[in-house]
């Protein structure tokens, strides 16, 4: 297993998370009106992508399969290129007729190696919440643009923590007490709770365009909502004991995760007829066809 340097990222890696994050795209695809490249973005160009923090790979895998359908040159394969920090979550590329898939290690903090330069039509990126301190996104999007070519777009989804709701009014004490702490919890690691305003005014200041941001909230149609339920309280779950520990409630592992249960049960009981979710924040960016010709 791969692993490039120590980290502040806030989840585990082992087989349940990379089944979780699988079943999270799944969902999320869902909530963009499964829209795995947003509609405002021309895909007609699109041969070369690369996923930047790819996790399982599971977004690439995808993306070749809906490119592939829209594919009006098969004799060009699609280059497919996923970069993550750490190689424990890869999962093995199913072989593509018309893809060129490949995984490889990659901090999104340091810059890529120089073949990488200005290959990329589009560059995807999704949850660095959990891992990228305040200050270190201006890195990332300093290298999201070295890597894209001249007139490619980036797709960056992030969650908005301070969004997390209910519509119970007044809101369920458990929700707002976990809502609590799981931001306490965030800012406290140096983290920031709702990136994409930062992202968007960073990656202006780095020289993108045609910057807008679109907003999708999880739970806002009937089919989402049992959905939206059950994702949101699987990761609440996933971050309280920790979270526990990091705000000084619990010092032991058993305690804090003890202390995180009741906590959830109490959350479970008091939204099981609730909607519950949060707004994912999506930040569209283009890169300028000529140096410092920009887009608008
Ligand atoms: C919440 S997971 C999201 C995975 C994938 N983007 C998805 O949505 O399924 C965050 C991923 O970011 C990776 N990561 C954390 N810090 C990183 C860094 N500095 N550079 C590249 N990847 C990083 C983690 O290893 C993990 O795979």
């Amino acid at each position: 297993m791969g692993e490039i340097q120590s980290e502040v990222y806030i989840l585990s890696r082992d087989a349940e998370e990379s089944a979780r994050l699988n079943r999270q795209h799944d969902f999320l695809v869902e909530v963009y009106g499964n829209n795995l490249i947003h509609p405002s973005i021309p895909k007609e160009n699109i041969q070369s992508v690369a996923d930047i923090a790819t996790g399982t790979g599971i977004w690439l895998r995808d993306a070749a399969t809906v490119l592939g359908m829209q594919n009006r040159n098969p004799s060009s394969p699609y280059y497919l290129h996923g970069f993550d920090i750490s190689s424990a979550q890869f999962q093995p590329v199913p072989t593509q007729t018309n893809a060129e898939i490949y995984l490889s290690l990659q901090n999104c903090l340091e810059p890529f190696p120089p073949e990488h330069h200005g290959r990329y039509d589009f560059v995807h990126v999704r949850l660095l919440i959990g891992a990228l301190r305040k200050g270190e996104y201006e890195l990332a999007i300093k290298n999201i643009f070295d890597i894209l070519k001249p007139g490619g777009y980036f797709q960056w989804e992030e969650a908005n923590a301070d969004s997390i709701t209910s519509d119970i009014t007044p809101q369920p004490p458990s929700l707002t007490e976990s809502r609590r702490l799981l931001l306490d919890y965030v800012e406290k690691s140096g983290l920031f709770t709702m990136p994409a305003n930062y992202i968007k005014s960073e990656a202006k200041r780095i020289g993108f365009g045609n910057l807008h941001i679109e907003e999708y909230n999880t739970a806002s149609r009937p089919h989402l909502r049992d959905w939206s339920r059950a994702w949101l309280t699987r990761l609440v779950r996933l971050l309280m004991p920790m979270a526990m520990i990091r705000l000084g409630k619990a010092s032991e592992e058993d305690v804090a995760r003890e202390m995180a249960e009741e906590l959830m049960a109490e959350f479970e009981r008091e939204c099981a007829e609730a909607t519950v979710g949060l707004t994912m924040e999506m930040v569209i960016g283009k890169k300028p066809e000529r140096r410092g010709v920009c887009c608008k």
